[in-house]
């Protein structure tokens, strides 16, 4: 682990989430622990808990910070419902130790890598992204993570990765979203390897310096910030290296609808509403949608040349 310096204070302690998150994660520990008796499942202790040693980074935006409490109540993970309340309301028995990453297909060293590991791979930094849904809601999350980049060097892919496939948990048990079909699980998704490796994508496995809770993907998910959110696949099982772009979960699911790359696009309209403007969560006026979601002097360069209406 990193050391911790003392000087280092983190952007999202300067603006503390404020005594209300006190009150309510205690009320929820009690709501929490009322559910856990009754289904038999003990809660996940881990998140909310600070996480030592995170740096800060150049990741910051001058742009306020969405609310702990919106972040980590209003979700999409539909493995535990589909309403924006369910992750919330369902996630928090979910295993989140001892919890494996396997690596495959075309890596040179290819394993199973427990979290613990992969926590110490390289320094944990704070993250400040912009994230849009395609639904057309954003948020500003201060994620804690690590570049994708820094896992990819270490397995050292081959010529032929050309994609990389990352895959959430398949446990019914523990995801009742999946006993129902509203998707073909497990949940799967799919960068190319430049994508990958851009310094922006990151794994995360905190948000505002604290453990990352279940409902947001814990114990570590994929934070894309160019693209729509439902790329940043969450509670990562499999990351698989492959020569042909994987066959994502959405595209499986409406391929007129979501594409491969799904950047986001002000000005290529979802085929059922626009892409031109979106609602960042707790404003009451919408906003324009920015090109790559204001990531373009860092990631266009990625796709020159290449025709975005068709390759959307
Ligand atoms: N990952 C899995 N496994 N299952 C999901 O349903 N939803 C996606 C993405 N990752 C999803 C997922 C969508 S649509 C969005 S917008 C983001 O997660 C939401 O992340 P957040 O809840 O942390 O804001």
């Amino acid at each position: 682990m990193p050391i911790h310096r003392s000087g280092d204070i983190l952007p999202s302690e300067i603006t503390p989430p404020g005594i209300y998150r006190e009150r309510r994660r205690f009320m929820q520990g009690v709501g929490a622990l009322a559910a856990g008796a009754a289904l038999g499942v003990a809660p996940d202790a881990r998140a909310g808990v600070r996480l030592a040693g995170v740096r800060r980074s150049a990741y910051v935006l001058n742009e306020e910070k969405t609310p702990y409490k919106a972040v980590t109540s209003y979700n999409n993970f539909y493995e535990f419902g589909t309403g924006k309340s369910d992750p919330a309301a369902n996630a928090g028995g979910l295993k989140t130790r001892p919890w494996t990453v396997a690596v495959e297909g075309e890596v040179g060293r290819p394993g199973v890598y427990d979290i613990d590991t992969l926590l110490k791979l390289a320094p944990l930094e704070e993250r400040v992204y912009r994230m849009r849904c395609v639904e057309g809601w954003s948020m500003v999350i201060p994620w804690v993570g690590f570049p994708l980049s820094e896992l990819i060097r270490r397995v050292a892919p081959t010529g032929n990765a050309k994609y990389v496939e990352f895959v959430t948990l398949y446990d019914p048990s523990q995801m009742p979203g999946q006993l129902s079909r509203v998707l073909d699980w497990p949940y799967v998704e799919g960068l190319r390897l430049d994508e990958a490796m851009h310094p922006l994508t990151i794994l995360a496995v905190g948000l505002y310096g604290e453990v990352l809770p279940n409902q947001n993907g814990a114990p570590i998910r994929l934070v894309v910030p160019w693209k729509y959110g439902f790329k940043s696949a969450k509670s990562i099982v499999r990351i698989r290296f492959v020569e042909k772009p994987p066959l994502t979960t959405w595209m499986r699911a409406a391929p007129q609808e979501y594409g491969f790359y799904s950047n986001v696009n002000p000005h290529v309209d979802h085929p059922r509403w626009s892409q031109a403007k979106e609602r960042r969560i707790g404003d009451f006026f919408k906003r324009d949608t920015l090109m790559f979601n204001g990531y373009g002097p860092q990631v266009a360069q990625l796709y020159r040349g290449m025709d975005l209406q068709r390759f959307f």
